[in-house]
């Protein structure tokens, strides 16, 4: 940290921000020749040019001006028709949010409902932008560890129970979970649940891996067991089904009565999202499900690439994961994931996010499998080429 007056003058939560442990490789390894990347947390797909074109002719009509912060009323009740199509039942436009990607919705239910002196309690490892927008809203995040064995990775809820203080606002649950891949199933959803609600605590539901999943439809939500006007903010985004990563355009589901509170939060920040955007968003909803489900079936087809090559090398810990689009996964004898990556850029020439950066101290690696076929194959082989023993 550095100490100049300029930087330690400002407000701590700034100043101690952490910088992304995967950038750290990305910027090492980023022009080698022929490297793979899998350490960014996005497929190798372009938007698909039936939402570019939606966006496109939005601004040829000249819709360039400011907009609704809440979203435009097209876009709210798409998302109103996409949850009932998806979870069943109705789902009134007024609880939807059309937010700066799914980063901006984790901000803002943070700020919502912690700051200074408050606790979140989050298990990890974890996608460590939830962490930091936790800490610089001011919270404390309190890390609840996973466990690792021959069930794969499972979250022990006794251990997430006592975990919670009386400092604490909210339990923050990612499932499908980046990176483990771990998916909470409905019993366990509905234990926290009533937990949280017996305690008076928010829960921040990032759903945004949803529909990855791999042993059925969808992944459990919190929606299939809980009343829509309880303490539940519901994170999600248009990054990852609809290969828009790049837009940073997403939303916040929550209870009716906090629309007034979620307007003047964006307001201050971001003032809202492009409309252009947001019509391609709409179209993107609206009529997104075949690549939607394309996009899921190459990823199941990576998650079997990735998995098999590497778990026949006999020198890797790993679990198939339930959902999300990412292999965490550990070399036996291995246990800093930093330097790992870093030789791995070397000596494979294949990108790998190290588990340090989503918190995990005991050597795991993640890399993302919504790539094509042929490339995870050559990335995988070249991962378990190096891994041969001398
Ligand atoms: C768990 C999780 N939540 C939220 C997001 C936010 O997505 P975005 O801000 O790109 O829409 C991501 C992106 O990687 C993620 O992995």
């Amino acid at each position: 940290m550095s100490d100049s007056p300029l930087i330690t003058s400002l407000r701590a939560e700034a100043r101690d921000a952490p910088e992304s442990g995967i950038v750290e490789v990305f910027n090492y390894g980023r022009n080698r020749p022929g490297l793979i990347p899998l350490w960014v947390g996005e497929g190798d797909l372009p938007t698909p040019d039936f939402v570019v074109a939606a966006a496109n002719q939005s601004l040829a009509r000249g819709e360039t001006f400011y907009t609704y912060q809440r979203g435009i009323p097209e876009l709210r009740q798409a998302l109103a028709d996409y949850h009932g199509r998806l979870l069943g039942g109705q789902f009134p436009a007024e609880r939807f949010f059309v937010t700066g990607g799914g980063m901006q919705a984790i901000q803002i239910a943070a700020r919502m409902v912690a700051g200074t002196g408050d606790e979140v309690v989050i298990p990890v490892p974890c996608w460590p932008n939830i962490t930091a927008a936790v800490a610089i809203s001011g919270a404390r995040p309190v890390p609840v560890p996973m466990g690792f064995g021959n069930a794969g990775w499972t979250l022990d809820l006794d251990r997430l129970f006592d975990a919670v203080s009386d400092r604490t606002r909210a339990i923050f649950l990612n499932s499908p979970s980046n990176p483990t891949g771990w998916t909470a199933t409905r019993a366990e959803l509905e234990a926290i649940r009533q937990f949280a609600a017996k305690r008076g605590l928010w829960i921040i539901a990032d759903e945004v891996y949803g529909r990855f999943f791999y042993e059925g439809p969808r992944a459990a939500s919190f929606y299939d067991i809980a009343d829509r006007d309880e303490r539940i903010l519901y994170v999600n985004t248009f990054s990852k089904n609809y290969a828009m990563t790049g837009w940073r355009i997403g939303w916040l589901s929550a209870p009716i009565e906090l629309g007034q509170t979620i307007e003047n939060l964006i307001q201050y920040s971001t003032s809202g999202v492009a409309a252009f955007m947001q019509r391609a968003a709409t179209v993107a909803l609206n009529e997104g499900d075949a690549f939607l489900e394309m996009q899921v079936a190459r990823a199941r087809e990576g998650r079997r690439i990735c998995c098999s090559t590497l778990a026949a090398t006999g020198r890797v810990r790993l679990a198939e994961p339930d959902g999300a689009f990412y292999l965490f996964f550990a070399v036996d004898g291995e246990t800093d994931s930093r330097s790992l990556a870093l030789r791995l850029v070397d000596e494979a020439n294949v990108g790998v996010a190290p588990g340090i950066a989503f918190g995990d101290d005991t050597g795991f690696m993640r890399i993302c499998f919504a790539r094509s076929a042929s490339q995870l194959e050559e990335a995988a082989g070249r991962l378990a080429e190096w891994l041969k023993p001398a």
